[in-house]
């Protein structure tokens, strides 16, 4: 969402001759974006910072801000630790851009604006307009991020999001419609719906009555020239039997799903708040099958939370071989100031959470390998979206976001060809362009978890 959040500052701050450029010395503005997720990403903001200083000079003294996530939970502790930051605001309040930095000019002094305004700040950004800078200054977008939810109520008590990012908006169905098919009309191909937790998605529909994420979906897969959606970050207690159903039914929506579970112990899943037991989890992932054969997920876990005992994590181990993952991201519990996970005694000595994580990650790792490893041999749609380092060679993700390259014609960019995958290299796949009446279905299922 940082990726997204950072190309709507580009294109507010467009109209008043930013554009985005290389690197810190050659621009007049640096926003760092910011996340608070975990302790590491927070102090990386100040380490950065440091280098940053040097840059302001009498001779040339760039604005620098501090945004998103980590701007909101330390507000002033930013500008006392770092007082040559000029600016410092919340990820509900960018769309103030343009004022800040009049501002700031003015040398009306340092800004910050952390305040959760009333007015969404959906209403008050520009349309994605033909032309405008992306963040990365990209000219074609052919897989794109947008907005459809943010914040959340769901109080996980290991997790800072829902006192940075604030509670639950959906914006309504109409603006992400048109959103959509701009980046449609800009080149995009395939769109990734984003959230904190987007399947509780309930954005109000044209008669003002508010629908869940697959009724989005399904009206988003009428754009034509849109080969492919997805969405993220979705929380277990949200997947309804609504979105279940358009897993099954609605062919651009990718079999790839992203669904965190943080724990396989019914204990550690209680003490963090969750919502649901690891049986829950493991239901939802046959529903989801059983609707999608080749559906693929992937997932979050946090080991080491307070009072994780051995026990506990080979339940998570035991969920992991169970369920089968495609890829999943695994972090060590760290504890944030504020939740309520922070205060809980008990916390897991470093050395037992590191010797956790790194089985974790292995069991996680042999898992991805096999999944990848079984892709060989089969013939999987491939959506290009750019050249590749060697001549003649482009490069694409399949619907389970494995990176494939292949020698193939380079206007095949920005459409999605059937692919035979030969090897596994170290970071993608290599593959031959296949005729496209050959299909080898790939049953993600069985293979994974046998
Ligand atoms: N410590 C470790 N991991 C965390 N996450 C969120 N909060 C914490 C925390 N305090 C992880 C969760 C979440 C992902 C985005 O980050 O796994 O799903
Ligand atoms: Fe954080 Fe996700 Fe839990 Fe919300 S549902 S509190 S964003 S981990």
């Amino acid at each position: 969402m940082n990726v997204y959040d950072s190309a709507r500052m580009a294109e507010i701050l467009a109209p008043l001759g930013y554009r985005p450029v290389e690197g810190p010395e050659t621009a007049d503005l640096i926003i760092l974006n910011t996340c608070h997720i975990r302790e590491k990403a927070a102090e990386k903001v100040y380490s950065d910072l440091g280098r940053l200083q040097p840059l302001k000079s009498p001779a040339a003294a760039p604005l620098i801000a501090v945004a998103g996530c980590v701007a909101q939970a330390e507000g002033e502790e930013i500008l006392r630790r770092a007082p040559y930051v000029d600016m410092v605001f919340g990820p509900q309040t960018y769309h103030r851009l343009p004022e800040m930095v009049a501002r700031v000019t003015r040398g009306a002094g340092a800004v910050l604006d952390t305040e959760f305004p009333a007015e969404p700040k959906f209403d008050h950004l520009p349309g994605p307009a033909p032309g405008a800078g992306t963040a990365m200054a990209e000219e074609r977008p052919i897989t794109a991020f947008l907005t459809v939810q943010e914040g959340c109520d769901k109080f996980c008590t290991f997790c800072v999001v829902p006192y940075t990012r604030g509670p639950e908006y959906s914006r309504p169905m109409a603006a992400i419609e048109a959103e959509a098919r701009a980046l449609v009309a800009r080149g995009a191909v395939e769109i990734t719906l984003l959230g904190q937790n987007v399947n509780a998605y309930h954005g109000l529909d044209d008669a003002g009555v508010p629908r869940g994420l697959a009724v989005l979906i399904r009206r988003l897969a009428r754009i034509d020239g849109l080969a492919r959606l997805r969405y993220t970050t979705s929380h277990p207690r949200d997947l309804d039997e609504t979105l279940i159903a358009c897993h099954g039914e609605e062919a651009k929506l990718m079999p790839f799903l992203h669904l965190p579970v943080q724990s396989g112990s019914d204990r550690i899943l209680a003490a963090m708040n969750r919502g649901h037991r690891a049986d829950d989890y493991r239901r939802l992932a046959e529903r989801l099958r059983a609707a999608r054969p080749d559906l693929a997920l992937s997932s979050d876990f946090i080991v080491g939370f307070p009072g994780e005992t051995d026990a506990d994590f080979e339940a998570t181990l035991d969920l992991v071989r169970g369920v089968g993952f495609a890829s999943a991201f695994s972090f060590k519990y760290s504890a944030r100031p504020g939740t309520p996970a922070a205060a809980l005694e008990d916390q897991v000595p470093d050395a037992v959470t590191n010797d956790r994580l790194q089985r974790l990650q292995a069991a996680l790792r042999d898992q991805q390998d096999a999944f990848n490893r079984r892709l060989v041999g089969t013939t999987v749609p491939v959506l290009f979206e750019r050249r590749g380092r060697h001549h003649g060679q482009i490069v694409g993700r399949t619907p389970y976001l494995q990176a494939v390259h292949a020698h193939a014609p380079e206007p095949w960019i920005g459409t999605v060809r059937k692919v035979r995958i030969l090897a596994i290299g170290p970071n993608s796949l290599a593959g031959s362009p296949a005729a496209e009446t050959d299909a080898t279905p790939f049953p993600a299922r069985e293979r994974i978890s046998a």
